[in-house]
């Protein structure tokens, strides 16, 4: 992206190499649509979260409780948790980029691996710290590398687990193992979005590791399981001296009452999450299918998308635009450096099918 010329004041430098992140397309207004670029909920929300929700417009004059005393508390109590260790955000981006305000300067390096999810180096870059890229293997992260690039100017490594675009994971021991190779003061960033969705049980989202250590950290979302991306609501669990530095930079109620209740009511509503990781677990397997049997390549993926590659980048453009005429709007993984692939996320039984019979047509 080319530099903005500021007569005015100055940013730090660093933040005018951002590049801006690109969210899904959402894609025309006319006509019937699928929307698969954004790893949203195709079954929606929980019921009580949509009446918890409706129900706050009587209380829009009051300030939210800046604490999320309640949220909190229905978070720890689902999960098991400590509330007193649970920090709530205005989505978990806001948390990423919160952590990083807080642990990241000018000259120091944070290391994220080569497909990670591209607001790390955007909350990396925005401090003025370094990105630091680890290669993967085979579109996983991978721990010797990252650990190979441990220097004394380190301060923290972001990890998606499941990894968004890629699909990939790590498991308990890895992950383990990554955070055993990390000197102690550098903040590894366990960013769980997905977290939900993994149905092998050598997977740990990473409360053992914030409960047992002081330099983990590991962040959830309501976006993707529990459907409430709109409201923007996200929270970390970390050690006590890492909430009380969020809680010190945080704006004082940075996460709406609406969103608030929502959360609460939707954490609590254990019977719409099992329906909603049914849902993914067969379509999901079921796309995978369909879409090798085209003779295409699909990335192992155990969060609710999968990355399919293409011959070339030509086919895969191709195939995005041929989609797209045909309302069924994928994610292009370009600015991930994978030009040769599109990310499609698993949608309703109809956007499911129409996508397959779409990609079937294609591929002829
Ligand atoms: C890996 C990963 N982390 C974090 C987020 C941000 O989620 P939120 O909506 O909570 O800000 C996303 C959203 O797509 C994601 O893919």
């Amino acid at each position: 992206m080319s530099k903005t010329i500021i007569n005015g004041p100055q940013p730090r430098p660093s933040i005018l190499d951002i590049d801006p992140y690109v969210p899904g397309k959402s894609g025309p207004k006319t006509g019937k649509t699928f929307k698969l670029s954004s790893n949203e909920s195709p079954i929606g929300a929980s019921p009580k979260a949509v009446d918890a929700f409706a129900a706050a417009v009587s209380d829009l004059a009051l300030y939210p409780d800046g604490g999320a005393s309640a949220l909190r508390d229905a978070i720890a109590k689902r999960h098991g948790l400590k509330a007193e260790r649970i920090v709530c955000g205005a989505g978990s981006d806001e948390l990423l980029q919160l952590l990083a305000h807080a642990y990241l300067a000018p000259g120091d390096e944070a290391i994220y691996s080569q497909f990670g999810f591209l607001v790390y180096p955007i909350a990396i870059a925005s401090n003025g710290a370094t990105a630091v890229v680890a290669p993967e293997q085979n579109h996983v992260a991978d721990v010797g590398a990252i650990l190979a690039l441990v220097s004394a100017k380190t301060k923290m490594v972001f990890l998606a687990n499941p990894n968004n675009p890629t699909g990939t994971y790590l498991t308990a021991e890895q992950v383990k193992r990554l955070h055993q190779g990390l000197p102690q003061h550098v903040l590894l960033v366990l960013d769980a979005a997905y977290a939900e969705f993994v149905m092998t049980n050598d997977y740990e989202a990473g409360t053992a590791l914030v409960e047992a250590h002081d330099n983990v950290v590991m962040t959830r979302t309501f976006s993707k399981i529990h459907g409430l991306a709109a409201l923007r609501l996200g929270w970390a669990y970390c050690p006590p001296a890492i909430a009380d530095v969020l809680n010190r930079i945080r704006g004082p109620f940075n996460v709406n009452l609406p969103a608030l209740r929502a959360g609460v009511a939707a954490i609590e509503d254990q019977g719409f999450m099992a329906t909603a990781q049914a849902h993914n677990s067969k379509w999901l397997s079921w796309l995978a299918d369909e879409i090798k049997k085209l003779g295409l390549g699909v990335t192992p993926s155990v969060g609710n998308f999968l990355l399919v590659h293409f011959a070339d980048a030509e086919k895969a453009q191709a195939a995005d635009a041929f989609l797209a005429a045909r309302g069924i709007i994928v994610r292009r993984v370009d600015a991930y450096g994978l030009p040769k692939a599109l990310r499609v996320s698993v949608g309703t039984e109809e956007g499911n099918k129409a996508f397959i019979a779409a990609l079937t047509e294609f591929m002829k």
